[in-house]
């Protein structure tokens, strides 16, 4: 397994638009262990392949306390959303030391595939809700950040080209 390097915002990478996996085979399995890698060496609780500049509809998530919970969604779907939205706070392994509020629908059902390419469909709530609709938008070429305000984007714009400088010292 290997660590992968982690696009930042706002690199114009991160809004491409990923293309369905044609075939979950073990390229695909080692980019999920990858991944998994990737994502938990930076304590996230979610990583989309964009992130990692591979635009395949792929998504690495553990919301779990005890880190021990990997689920793997593959090509996934969004079946139904509750009307009901909360107000959560996000942040985002590309977009390091940044948390604001984003509204999205409380609850949704998902079908995806998993790492042996079998069909899964499940409930989401909570973190697991927000987490699967933050690494969706990921695969559509959308940072949360797009949900702000165009101020606090161009803040947020600015710190992370200073902070990007800063790293390359
Ligand atoms: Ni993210």
């Amino acid at each position: 397994m290997s660590k992968l390097n982690i696009l930042r915002y706002p690199d114009p990478r991160l809004h491409t638009v990923a293309r369905p996996v044609a075939q979950v085979d073990d390229r695909i399995r080692r980019l999920i262990d990858d991944m998994f890698e990737t994502m938990y060496a930076a304590e996230g609780v979610g990583l989309a392949a964009s992130q990692v500049d591979v635009h395949e509809r792929l998504i690495v998530i553990d919301t779990s306390d005890l880190r021990n919970e990997p689920r793997v969604l593959i090509n996934p779907e969004v079946m139904a959303a509750s009307e009901e939205q909360v107000l959560g706070e996000e942040g985002c392994l590309s977009v390091p030391t940044v948390y604001d509020k984003v509204l999205r629908p409380s609850r949704v059902r998902v079908r995806a595939l998993d790492r042996e390419g079998l069909l899964v469909e499940f409930d989401a709530e909570g973190l697991l809700a927000k987490c699967v609709q933050h690494e969706m938008d990921h695969l559509m070429g959308t940072v949360f950040v797009q949900y702000l305000s165009q101020l606090k984007r161009t803040r947020i714009k600015t710190k992370m080209l200073k902070q990007a400088r800063d790293d390359e010292r």
